[in-house]
């Protein structure tokens, strides 16, 4: 039997300059696409797959997501008083259990694979969960859940994987395809943000990781890779060959790069289409603008 993941790194200390100036005083982390929250569609997506302990890695200025998770006496009596128990229910949503959340700080921003090194005493010795929640997909079955499902038969490192257009395969990490069994592939190397020609595939990492604490060894001797940073990629890859070989998972379902303001757009448009309450109305809407626009040309 292999051990059950149930612990998952939040990365989130990064300072969200491409949303300046909303960022200035709110981590990215808290906008939202329709009304939850970027970081309420990750945990959510944790819980899905099992996901007990929530390690969030964070910096100066992120105290509100501390907030964001902890109860709030106040406004649940009032809401109580009210009886508005569905608000009551969305709002339960959002509390996490005494000791089932941790927080520990970057204190200096070296890279993807060194926040992740952060959280290695909350991990210790089990296989662990990294989710970026900058990454949001939208899926029948959760992503995380879909992986943790494909892990109990392969083992070893799991990285969520998507075909991207090749001119675009230099902002991601890539890998580079060994056998290719379909929604799995094995890989014979990754590289973290190729050059076009460098690009050994155009198999691109999305922000979901299954991985060994072996990963967590090799962070212990990592130098700095691309961009001067403390690669995640690159301690993988170290596991190539070894008993914690790679595998690529293509999930299934549509990802958005909530990094990019075009990606949160997109992402705010379709989990609004996606609800009862606001379908017809926004529809409406974009043809009506379809129409005007049609209508200047
Ligand atoms: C990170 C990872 C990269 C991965 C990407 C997915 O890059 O380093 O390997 O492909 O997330 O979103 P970032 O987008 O933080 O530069």
């Amino acid at each position: 039997m292999r051990k059950k993941v149930t612990k998952a790194i939040f990365p989130v200390a990064g300072m969200g300059t491409r949303f300046l100036p909303a960022t200035k005083s709110v981590p990215k982390e808290i906008m939202t696409l329709v009304d939850r929250p970027l970081v309420q569609y990750a945990i959510d997506e944790a819980r899905a797959a099992g996901i007990k302990e929530f390690i969030f890695v964070t910096s100066r200025g992120k105290s509100a997501l501390e907030d964001y998770f902890d109860h709030n006496p106040v406004l649940e009596q009032e809401l109580r008083k009210k009886n508005k128990d569905d608000l009551l229910d969305i709002l339960k949503g959002t509390n996490m259990e005494s000791g089932a959340i941790a927080y520990i700080r970057q204190h200096r921003a070296l890279g993807l694979g060194h926040a992740v090194w952060c959280a290695r005493r909350l991990i210790a010795n089990e296989p662990f969960a990294v989710i970026l929640p900058d990454d949001v997909i939208a899926a029948e079955t959760p992503c995380l859940k879909q992986m943790v499902e494909a892990y109990e038969e392969t083992g070893g490192n799991m990285v969520a994987a998507m075909e991207v257009p090749p001119e675009k395969a230099s902002a991601y990490g890539v890998l580079d395809i060994k056998d290719d069994m379909g929604s799995i592939v094995s890989v014979n190397g990754m590289v973290e943000k190729p050059s076009a020609e460098e690009a050994p595939s155009n198999l691109a990492v999305i922000g979901r990781y299954i991985l060994t604490p072996s990963v967590l060894s090799n962070l212990n001797k990592m130098k700095s890779g691309a961009g001067g940073e403390i690669q995640l990629t690159d301690a993988i890859a170290a596991d190539i060959g070894t008993d914690n070989t790679v595998y690529g998972y293509r999930f299934r379902g549509q990802r958005f790069d909530c990094g990019s303001k075009a990606g949160f757009l997109q992402a705010t448009v379709a989990f609004a289409l996606a609800r009862d309450d606001l379908r017809d109305d926004l529809m409406r809407y974009l043809e009506d603008i379809q129409q005007i626009g049609k209508a200047a040309e």
